[in-house]
């Protein structure tokens, strides 16, 4: 996208949230180009379109001015079908600059792998390494290493979810158990089901896969807005929906148990499948862990989804998904793409589970996520205006802020980078156009004096 159409998606958005009000007159060029950064040439070029598309008109020596337009309202339109998506360009761009070692990862999604590299994992992986045999890839080839799948199945018993290794099959990761997931119950041109806002893999994944995606705004209060999805399935061929309801990222919240039974009743009675992403469901920071869908699922409507990237590091790349009767489907598909996910790591993971490390560890990381978290909420609304809202969910390491309406996430990811700190913009979670007043914050990072100082420089820009 030219950084003209960026400036005039994020006009347009507020033409038509009625910030702007009908014949008001807009910045001037040059007032524009101050307050975006851009050049005078790329505002002309945004104001020009926005005149094409009828949403301003201009007087000759006065200015441009806004056109009678409809309001919309982003909660009143529950159900919004998006035959295009777009969206790999922005994500490439945004990974690549998650890369760069000199800007502060305060937009990465993976959380600070100091927190998560125990000298245990270290140490079983140089003690795993010198076994030849766990480099044989038979033993690995799908639906993964045994052992790791049967120690998988007692995590899932933990929680009551009673569950056959021979249900699971180990993945390249999470996101790879989601793409897995959705290719098996999926053709293309298929209706899907997403949240408005979400990992944008999902909407990779839908991409890819060349699915209609119907998507459906969250609740302000519950997360998870149950009459929104009902209108949405009655209005719909909706055969699949891909759902994250705990430790929803980048938002934050867990849903509740009674919207979970619910939501397992209409899959039920509608006959929809839910791919669940619970790729964060260790990192809640209450005494007891939230339950999956997959509790709540009597009849085999949900595919459940995780990883150990969020626990013990992405880098692992091993994840799962409880596929049920699409267990062989999704290995047949794996046959065709990975093969197999790497032998040693299964291996090693596979034996590290099988002791108590894991459990120590996990405590470890939840208190400590927990902390830091709430360090970073009360030093970031200590320091920003009440025009910024944030709201502390209590489970994992994200912080998700609400801009004022006159702030565009996009333009500020783009400047912030300029001064080496990173965020993650909001349009890297929804479909393009809807809002752009959302940064997500990585607070995995202990506060010391660098972070401090970018949190200040952060902070700074915000209110400028
Ligand atoms: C919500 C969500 N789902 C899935 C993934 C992918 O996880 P993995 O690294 O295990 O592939 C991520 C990674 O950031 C994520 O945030």
């Amino acid at each position: 996208m030219y950084k003209s159409e960026q400036l005039a998606l994020s006009l347009k958005h507020l033409i038509e949230s009625g910030f702007w009000k009908a014949h008001e007159k807009l910045p001037s060029l040059r007032q524009q180009a101050n307050t975006s950064g851009f050049s005078l040439m790329t505002v002309m070029n945004a104001y020009q379109d926005l005149e094409a598309q009828g949403l301003i008109y201009s007087r000759t020596k006065l200015g441009y001015f806004v056109a009678e337009v409809p309001i919309t309202n982003a909660y009143k339109t529950n159900v919004i079908l998006n035959e295009q998506i777009e969206i790999n360009s922005l994500i490439f761009r945004y990974l690549k600059s998650i890369q760069n070692e000199n800007i502060t990862p305060f937009g990465s999604a993976f959380p600070n792998s100091q927190l998560l590299f125990s000298a245990k994992l270290m140490q079983t992986l140089a003690q795993q390494s010198k076994y030849r045999q766990n480099y044989e890839q038979m033993p690995s080839l799908p639906p993964g290493n045994i052992e790791l799948r049967k120690l998988i199945a007692q995590r899932y018993s933990m929680q009551g979810i009673q569950t056959d290794p021979s249900d699971i099959v180990i993945t390249s990761g999470g996101l790879d158990a989601l793409n897995l997931s959705l290719k098996a119950l999926t053709q293309a041109g298929d209706y899907i089901l997403l949240q408005e806002t979400i990992f944008y893999g999902a909407w990779q994944a839908a991409e890819h896969l060349g699915l209609k995606v119907i998507s459906i705004p969250e609740h302000l209060e519950y997360g998870f807005d149950v009459e929104a999805f009902k209108d949405a399935i009655t209005r719909y061929p909706i055969k699949v929906c891909l759902l994250m309801l705990n430790s929803h990222n980048p938002v934050g919240f867990t849903v509740s148990d009674e919207i979970k039974l619910q939501l397992a009743q209409l899959l039920h009675e509608h006959q929809i499948y839910l791919i669940e992403d619970d790729v964060y469901e260790e990192l809640y920071h209450g005494h007891k862990k939230p339950l999956s869908m997959k509790y709540f699922d009597q009849q085999n409507w949900v595919l459940h989804c995780s990883s150990f990237s969020k626990t013990l590091g992405a880098g692992f790349r091993i994840g799962w998904v409880y596929a049920g009767k699409f267990s062989e489907h999704i290995q047949h598909l794996q046959l065709m793409s990975t093969i197999s996910v790497n032998s040693l790591i299964q291996n090693a993971l596979a034996e590290y589970l099988s002791h108590r490390h894991y459990e120590k560890h996990l405590k470890m990381l939840r208190s400590t996520m927990k902390r830091l978290k709430l360090q970073y909420y009360q030093y970031l609304s200590t320091h920003l205006p009440d025009s910024f809202k944030i709201k502390l969910y209590p489970s994992g390491y994200f912080l998700w802020i609400s801009l004022p309406k006159y702030l565009n996430s996009h333009l500020i990811y783009q400047q912030l980078l300029e001064q080496n700190i990173g965020v993650a913009p909001g349009t890297l979670f929804y479909q393009m156009e809807k809002e752009y007043h959302h940064i997500r914050i990585n607070c995995s990072f202990e506060i010391d004096e660098n972070i401090e100082i970018a949190l200040n420089q952060l902070i700074q820009h915000l209110k400028e």
